[in-house]
């Protein structure tokens, strides 16, 4: 068989939503304070103490939208303790993330500094979990309030008079676990109720943003849809890339999902065989069935696809480097990882009529980072180069497409060999990025674009290496980054791309 993708260049799907290359930034090991945040004193350049070589790199991958502080954390942060004089904020416990003390000096002037300085939307969730209604509706009213009330006032006095604007707004994260434990049916009423109070002041609107489900947990998703979606924007699923979930699960009676701490190994993120490679390609294509499941059920309730599915916690999750505080979740980051996050995010662009949003986990020196830093020095993660390739599909339309392709086998197991995404831009520029998850054999694709006339391919790019492991490291930091590539011929409406094994390959095709 052959890898076909048939393309019309005249019918779009829909828009992609920006937001699908979205980040994360928790309050977890070395991602806020070490990694976006080292203070004003550093020696490392910065703003404010923004580092300022982070900035630089987000910027370049047009960073659209960041969501703070957690993560679990978010359910046990109270941000009154992260405002006003630094050295008068109390300190905290993170007890989901080490144990460590937490001094509160990064909190919700400094996130705001920090999204106004990458150009990207802030996304804040609010605590459910330990806060009380009041504690959320009274941070909504010190962000967002253009008004005299003493939440304003305290703004005001701790040096911004103006309110901020604020549109993405998350009601708790992960209330099925860390974030409370509750049952979905208890979850619809609280997030009803927290929303209420969760205001909006003046023209600025919250998008308000339910806690999701986990995984395959289709329950959560029909219940809120059926009692609260009315109330709320969007639902938001987690779901992470892994092979040995140290989570247990257990269904109840009712239909809910119970979890336990676990046991076992979630494999090296950088010491590996063929196996866990198939296993992790495996668990990425998952994402597919997993995100189509749950808009189905959304369409059942919510058929003008109104309410968007967002996935505001994904990637890859490994077993810490070793040597590491294990409560930091730091991993290294190979031609794996942007394999798997290039097959993700093309998932997701395909279902980008219900997805709207999307945030790997977590932006700098967690899980799936796609910034890591040590001291002074920072490396671009070979995913930090997917998004690099990728953002040509923010806010483009999606263009119709039909794919046929090859099989993946091993171990007597077969996966899709190629997946894709194929876009036009607002200048009418057609952008393909395509991935081959087949370690030892190069693909050889045939994309036939019809009704787009004579074309040439502008710019192709490639990201590659001969080990499945290769990675960027503090003394090589330049190993695996976009190569140019040329592998392809045009022939009438026809560009045929020879792919090597393990690749990501991106095209931008300009009508002549
Ligand atoms: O990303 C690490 C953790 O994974 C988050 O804090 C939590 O929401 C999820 O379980």
């Amino acid at each position: 068989m052959a890898n076909q993708i048939i393309v019309n260049a005249q019918k779009s799907k829909n828009k992609i939503d920006k937001n699908i290359y979205g980040h994360f930034a928790e309050h977890l090991g070395r991602c806020i304070y070490d990694g976006f945040y080292v203070g004003e004193d550093s020696k490392i350049p910065n703003v404010n103490g923004l580092r300022l070589d982070i900035i630089e790199a987000l910027r370049k991958i047009r960073i659209p939208v960041l969501r703070w502080p957690g993560g679990c954390f978010a359910d046990e942060y109270h941000w009154k303790d992260g405002i006003g004089p630094k050295e008068s904020r109390p300190s905290m416990i993170n007890t989901h993330w080490g144990g460590v003390v937490e001094d509160n000096s990064f909190g919700t002037h400094e996130f705001f500094d920090l999204c106004e300085k990458l150009g990207c939307e802030p996304y804040i969730c609010g605590n459910v979990g330990s806060g009380t209604v009041q504690e959320m509706s009274e941070w909504v009213e010190y962000m967002t309030f253009d008004g005299k009330s003493p939440m304003t006032d305290l703004r005001k006095k701790n040096g911004r008079e103006e309110p901020w604007r604020l549109k993405y707004f998350g009601v708790g994260n992960e209330n099925w676990n860390c974030g409370g434990r509750m049952r979905a049916e208890y979850y619809s009423d609280v997030v009803n109720r927290y929303n209420l109070y969760a205001r909006d002041y003046g023209d600025n609107t919250l998008y308000r943003i339910a806690a999701g489900p986990r995984n395959e947990n289709y329950h959560w998703t029909e219940i809120l849809m059926e009692y609260s979606s009315m109330y709320f924007d969007a639902i938001a699923l987690h779901y992470y890339t892994r092979v040995g979930d140290k989570i247990r699960t257990f269904l109840g009676r009712d239909g809910n999902e119970r979890y336990l701490r676990g046991e076992g190994s979630r494999g090296s993120a950088t010491d590996f065989q063929e196996d866990a490679w198939f296993g992790i390609m495996k668990a990425t294509l998952r994402t597919d069935s997993i995100v189509s499941k749950h808009s189905a059920i959304m369409d059942k309730y919510d058929p003008e696809k109104r309410v968007a599915l967002i996935v505001d916690e994904w990637g890859t999750w490994f077993d810490c480097e070793p040597g590491t505080n294990p409560g930091f979740l730091y991993q290294q980051n190979t031609l794996r990882d942007a394999v798997s996050a290039a097959s993700s995010l093309n998932i997701f662009n395909n279902h980008s009529d219900r997805v709207r949003m999307t945030n790997i986990a977590q932006t700098i020196n967690v899980l799936q980072a796609v910034i890591l830093t040590e001291g002074d020095k920072m490396v671009l993660t070979p995913t930090y180069h997917v998004y690099d390739m990728y953002k040509v599909h923010q806010d483009a339309d999606l263009l119709e497409s039909a794919m046929i392709t090859d099989g993946y086998t091993y171990g007597g197991e077969t996966l899709n060999k190629v997946n894709a995404t194929v876009s036009k831009d607002a200048e009418g520029v057609i952008h393909m990025t395509l991935v081959n998850i087949d370690p030892n054999e190069g693909a050889d694709v045939t994309c036939h674009i019809a009704d787009f006339g004579a074309f040439h391919v502008d710019e192709g790019l490639v990201l590659t290496a001969d080990a499945m492991n290769t990675m960027n490291t503090f003394e090589h930091p330049d190993t695996l980054k976009p190569a140019a590539f040329s592998s392809y011929e045009v022939n009438g409406e026809t560009v045929t791309i020879h792919m090597p094994s393990k690749s990501v390959v991106s095209l931008a095709v300009k009508s002549k």
